[in-house]
């Protein structure tokens, strides 16, 4: 999960890096009234910042100082709503303007080609340093991290040392440096970034902007619900979340469920194909594409593939369902009587199981998974041998949904 900068500036001040004051606004209005706020302290110099996760909002004209109430809310009405990189602006950063002497960049990330992490520091920091990486790589500083032994106040000093930043800040920069290392075991992160780093004239090292990844795969040991953006997450994947299915919602019509990331993965492909040659077929019309990834894994019991059902059919894009088993350690039998049941349990749930699921099963004892279907005799579903016999069938009966045939 990537954090907005102002998420990451609160850890950042958790763990006594040191940030400037900033408060969230969605409305113009309410920028004004946290400028006259910082006005009120003697600091009426404030910068509105477009809240995106996405670098680049300063060149993006997302970064705007304003001197004053009146000036804030006028910045912050020309902020709010613009597009940065396909991101829209929900919120700006209202937060005290910094004195900047130098800019400095510095970051902890997880490097996995290394199985290691790396401190990466620069004096050159700021808006440019895509440019710089690009031009001068050499005035960057890569610093491999062993995460057995970490960053202490030595280990810190080396890294802003090989950053090439000078001695005037060098001390205030590795006590920064050794607090965001902090930020980034103990909250997990993959990870943690601030550019720029500021130097002010009186000799202070501020985070000005903050970048933070964290491991969602840490989430059990973490309390980062807070951070959750519900606004931006599509709400049958969070419903599948919750009941633990790898659903990924796509944009088509053709539901899949399938076991094993592989397998479903390549049923994409063929129902992505069998789209287009159904869409060629019956001449015009929108093309045929599937309407999500759902991988059920080896499990596949009844309960799991009714969750997995019901997840799949409460999109109502979903015009047709393609279940693709291959039998390995479970067999066919049993995912069989798993899709008798879990339609069953459906009905029970008073779920309606209203468009017609295209099966195939092949693998360990498909026979017998084959004949369970047959024998159960479900008036939705259909079986076809072959994968792309059965994808081209999936997609053909979500094409005559789709023309209300
Ligand atoms: N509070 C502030 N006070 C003074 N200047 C600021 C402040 N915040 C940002 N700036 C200036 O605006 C520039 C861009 O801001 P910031 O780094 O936060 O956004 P960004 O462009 O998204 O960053 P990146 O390119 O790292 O993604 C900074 O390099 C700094 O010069
Ligand atoms: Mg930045």
């Amino acid at each position: 999960m990537d954090l907005f900068e102002y998420q990451a500036k609160e850890l950042f001040a958790e763990y006594g890096v040191p940030v400037q004051k900033g408060q969230v606004a969605s409305t113009p209005d309410e920028a004004r009234r946290i400028a006259a706020g910082f006005a009120a302290e003697g600091k009426p110099l404030v910068v509105v910042k477009a809240q995106v996760k996405t670098g680049g909002r300063g060149k993006a004209g997302g970064v705007k100082l304003a001197n004053g109430p009146d000036e804030a809310f006028e910045k912050a009405g020309k902020i709010l709503g613009m597009d940065i990189k396909g991101h829209t602006v929900h919120t700006v950063l209202v937060t005290e303007a910094a004195d900047i002497a130098e800019e400095y960049y510095l970051s902890f990330l997880l490097d996995r080609a290394n199985r290691a992490f790396t401190a990466i520091c620069s004096v050159e920091g700021g808006v440019e340093i895509e440019e710089v990486a690009h031009s001068s790589p050499e005035v960057i500083a890569r610093i491999p991290v062993s995460p057995l032994t970490g960053v202490d106040h030595a280990k810190a000093a080396e890294i802003i040392a090989a950053g090439r930043i000078p001695e005037r800040a060098a001390e205030a920069a590795a006590t920064l440096a050794e607090r965001l290392w902090a930020v980034f075991t103990d909250e997990d992160a993959t990870l943690a970034e601030v550019n720029p780093m500021v130097l002010t004239p009186d000799g202070q090292v501020l985070a000005v902007d903050g970048k933070v990844t964290l491991d969602d795969n840490a989430a059990f040991r973490q309390e980062h619900e807070r951070f959750a953006d519900p606004g931006a997450a599509d709400p049958i994947e969070a419903r599948a979340r919750e009941k633990h299915l790898n659903y990924v919602k796509l944009d088509g019509e053709v539901g899949i469920i399938g076991n094993g990331a592989g397998l479903v993965m390549s049923t994409l492909d063929v129902v992505a194909y069998a789209g287009e040659q159904v869409k060629g077929a019956a001449g015009a019309g929108g093309g045929i594409r599937p309407a999500n990834f759902l991988d059920i894994g080896g499990g596949a019991s009844a309960e799991v593939m009714a969750n997995g059902l019901e997840i799949v059919l409460s999109d109502p894009a979903v015009k047709s369902v393609f279940v693709n088993v291959f039998g390995g350690i479970t067999a066919c039998d049993a995912v069989a009587n798993g899709i008798v049941s879990a339609i069953g349990m459906l009905n029970e749930r008073g779920e309606q199981v209203d468009r017609p699921i295209v099966v195939r099963l092949d693998g360990n004892n498909a026979a017998e998974g084959r004949r369970i279907l047959n024998e159960a005799a479900l008036p939705v579903v259909e079986q076809v041998d072959t994968m792309d016999g059965a994808a081209r069938r999936a997609a053909e009966l979500a094409a005559s949904v789709a023309k209300g045939a």
